[in-house]
């Protein structure tokens, strides 16, 4: 039955992506950067500003170019090392776009006729949707397997991309007679904060693109807009229960409370204990001062950081050139195995 029996024996590797469009919030430092940080110290790690990803749908060029940057200064003042992970931007190194289009002519379009984030952000004018948008699973899957990364910590709402990637991988190892060529990643969601929610509705993803920006702590907010969110942040009536089985059909209170939890490197268990009896109020003030302390030492460092940007530029420089390294004899066999002289 199984044609897959020789599985993947390489090196173990952690790859992921973040797009520089607009705002970071606390769902991508809690869903992704923070993770970054702590997987360095198991694994080699490719920490990568997907520019490509951002252009599927348009950016103002000037924007782009300062989103890059503020993406690359957010992963360091989080805590990435430059020196031991390799921080870089996609469009610098060529083999990202390459591999998509043989990962472009592997995948079916029925499976991405499936992808639902591409249908949320087409909308409803399909047709009017990029190209790019549509292929952009195939990008992402291109982006982890070009350094044949064997795991990648995301957001849940990436869970069915890496599962596309995996799908990819194991049709271009069926496909070419190359049983475990490609290794087929494993997403790494874990922990209380894999979905962080709206603080103005709890049904609703934290995001970059929602116009109010009363929903989401952005990193480059200041201590008083951090505690002017938390304090209109959305409740419900009742006080915080006891259990996280009460937590069953409050997403408010699941959310915040999951939020304290993941700043605080607890578990939500832990959490809700603490809190338990008390008013939403008393979870929000001590929110509030934990959210400040974490993310205001942040902000302060992306701030140094921005400043100098020619440094920042080399540091992205370098590591493009250790990701090219890596990257290029992957694509030249890959090229081999497909035919391509
Ligand atoms: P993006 O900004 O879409 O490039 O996302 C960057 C990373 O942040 C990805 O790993 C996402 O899964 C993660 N992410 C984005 N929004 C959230 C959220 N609300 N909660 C948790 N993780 C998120
Ligand atoms: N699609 C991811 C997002 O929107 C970003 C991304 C692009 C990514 N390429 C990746 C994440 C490779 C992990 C691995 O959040």
């Amino acid at each position: 039955m199984s044609e897959q029996t020789i599985t993947y024996q390489g090196p173990e590797r952690v790859f992921s992506g973040v797009q520089p469009t607009g705002n970071l919030h606390l769902g991508n430092y809690l869903g992704a950067i923070k993770r970054f940080v702590d997987l360095q110290h198991e694994y080699n790690c490719l920490y990568c500003v997907v520019d490509l990803h951002a252009i599927t749908v348009w950016q103002d060029p000037r924007e782009l170019r300062s989103s890059t940057r503020e993406v690359a200064a957010a992963f360091i003042a989080a805590g990435v090392d430059p020196e031991r992970s390799i921080i870089f931007n996609q469009s610098a190194v060529s083999a990202h776009a390459e591999l998509a289009w043989i990962f472009n002519c592997v995948a079916r379009m029925g499976w991405l006729n499936r992808m639902t984030q591409f249908k949320d952000k087409a909308g409803k004018d399909k047709e009017n949707a990029s190209v790019g948008l549509f292929a952009y699973p195939n990008l992402m899957a291109a982006d982890i397997l070009a350094y044949k990364a064997t795991h990648v910590p995301v957001g849940d709402d990436q869970k069915q991309h890496l599962e596309l990637s995996r799908d990819i991988a194991q049709k271009f190892n069926n496909d070419f007679d190359a049983p475990g060529f490609f290794p087929l990643p494993e997403p790494l969601i874990a922990g209380p904060a894999t979905r962080v929610m709206s603080l103005r509705d709890g049904s609703a993803k934290m995001s970059k693109s929602e116009k109010s920006d009363h929903s989401r702590i952005n990193l480059s907010d200041d201590a008083d807009a951090i505690a002017k969110k938390f304090k209109k942040a959305k409740s419900d009536p009742d006080l915080l229960p006891a259990s996280v089985d009460g937590l069953r059909e409050r997403p408010e209170a699941e959310n915040l409370l999951g939020i304290f939890a993941a700043l605080s490197d607890r578990a939500i268990e832990d959490v809700v204990e603490q809190f338990a009896g008390q008013q939403f109020s008393s979870l929000k003030n001590e929110l509030t001062d934990l959210a400040i302390s974490v993310l205001e030492p942040i902000r302060g460092e992306m701030d140094k950081l921005l400043a100098d940007q020619d440094e920042l530029d080399k540091v992205l420089a370098s590591g493009a050139g250790r990701a090219d390294e890596i990257a290029q004899p992957i694509l030249s066999e890959t090229k081999r195995i497909v035919g391509l002289i």
